[in-house]
């Protein structure tokens, strides 16, 4: 299995372009599935992910193709994928599929609405926590489906078609706020959903619908409205700069110093994590390029967080900002309130001479003068690039174990660290 080597101690300076957003360009993908006509993404990022999403698609029936790179391309500009899901030949998501990624369990969502049945595995438990899907069942049934648990499937039947109607999360989701946006765009009616989450993913996915001919009103806020029509059209869309890989970057620098250009790279994406840096001592500023991110040789001041749904402090930044911390002058309290288990990466941070102390939600990290480079590995893709910016600081040498989930999620992540003059690379094996 590959693993990542970095020798800690450059400064980053250069330009990073920032890719396509991982978290909108899944949902985009399954979105194709609405519609007999094709849909064309461009600015996708080539991810493992997208990968293993494209499997599940053509499971389904859904043809595949991607444009290749022009002459003169950069590597790194983002691909076109077009996508045409004709006929739909298989409403089962296998669970072999299914369980390689979460996300897969919303195609439930648009094959539900345009076939009027769904069989589709129980995405289980992960490294982050239990993470269940009880908000997709009662939406859809909340939508007129008929849904039953049989040996390890969800099992959705809609004989007349879905309906409208009104659905109020508990809590917000991501998820379920794609499918229901997904779903009720082909139900008879309106659908109104109440607590939905307003992550920047969700309006891409919602504008993404809109130009493929559906009616919905308010993403990017609390109350969606959705009136249902009866067929969705072909469309070309531009997936957003991914946030994720923005504050990753961001955080890199604010550790190692340096000047870096994030090129594409929009802030209204991560308005609160800017916030936070700023307030380490990092300095941050808009251009007509994307974003600069700079910090010269003053000491990073620490900062208490809690991570929260859109527009609060993004989950998916947690164990980053964490690395980061554990550098300060001084001592900050992190909080989770998203997923239970999401400090898997504390141990490991802990291995390069961290001091975290944890109790239930809540990490104290007292910052260190220094870190030393070891072996380590992680469970989850945010995790494992904690510790890559742990290590870029770290006197010698890391090695970061089990790479795969690092691609999941970072497009080349180790060529756009060493165009910037960071020491890191891949060994095979
Ligand atoms: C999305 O996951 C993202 N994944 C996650 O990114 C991100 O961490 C998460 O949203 C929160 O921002 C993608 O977009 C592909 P949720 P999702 O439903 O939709 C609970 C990454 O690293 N819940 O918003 O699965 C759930 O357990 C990933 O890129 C229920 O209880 O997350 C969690 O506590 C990891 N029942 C909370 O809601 C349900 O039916 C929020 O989860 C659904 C969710």
């Amino acid at each position: 299995m590959d693993k990542i080597k970095i020798v800690g101690g450059a400064r980053l300076n250069g330009v990073i372009p920032v890719s396509g957003a991982k978290n909108a360009a899944l949902p985009l993908m399954i979105a194709s599935l609405l519609s007999e006509e094709t849909l064309t993404l461009d600015n996708m990022p080539r991810l493992r992910d997208v990968q293993q999403l494209t499997h599940i698609l053509s499971n389904h029936g859904v043809d595949y193709s991607v444009n290749g790179k022009r002459p003169g391309q950069d590597a790194l500009t983002g691909q076109t994928v077009h996508l045409t899901a004709g006929s739909i030949v298989d409403t089962t998501a296998p669970y072999e599929l299914v369980s390689k990624m979460r996300a897969s369990f919303w195609v439930i969502g648009p094959l539900l609405a345009r076939m009027r049945q769904a069989r589709v595995s129980l995405p289980g438990g992960c490294a982050i926590g239990t993470r269940p899907v009880d908000f997709f069942i009662e939406a859809l049934k909340d939508l007129g489906a008929d849904i039953d648990i049989e040996s390890g499937y969800v099992v959705a039947a809609a004989r007349n078609g879905l309906v409208g109607g009104r659905i109020r999360f508990p809590k917000v989701s991501v998820g379920a706020t794609h499918v229901v946006l997904m779903a009720a765009s082909l139900a008879r009616g309106e659908t109104v959903i109440e607590n939905a989450a307003c992550e920047p993913e969700v309006v891409d996915v919602a504008n993404c619908l809109i130009g493929m001919g559906a009616k919905i009103e308010g993403a990017g806020t609390p109350t969606i409205h959705i009136q249902g029509v009866e067929g969705l059209h072909g469309h070309r869309h531009s997936v957003i700069p991914d946030r994720i890989e923005t504050g990753t970057y961001a955080m890199a620098v604010a550790m190692t110093g340096g000047d870096v250009m994030l090129e594409g790279a929009r802030a209204d994406l991560l308005e609160s994590a800017l916030d936070t840096l700023r307030q380490t001592g990092t300095e941050i500023t808009e251009t007509n390029s994307g974003l600069r991110v700079r910090r010269n040789g003053s000491g990073i001041s620490p900062v208490d967080i809690t991570t929260a749904p859109f527009p609060g402090f993004p989950t998916d930044l947690q164990a980053q900002f964490m690395a980061l911390m554990t550098k300060a002058e001084g001592a900050s309290r992190i909080t989770e309130t998203i997923f239970e288990n999401r400090f898997m990466h504390v141990q490991e941070l802990a291995r390069l001479g961290a001091k975290i102390s944890l109790d239930g939600q809540v990490a104290t990290v007292e910052g260190v003068k220094t870190l030393t480079g070891a072996p380590v590995m992680a469970t989850d893709l945010r995790a494992s690039v904690s510790l890559v910016i742990a290590g870029l600081v770290a006197d010698g040498e890391t090695t970061v174990n089990r790479v795969y989930h690092l691609d999941r999620g970072f497009e080349r992540l180790e060529e756009k660290l060493t165009r910037c003059g960071a020491s890191i690379e891949r060994v095979s094996g």
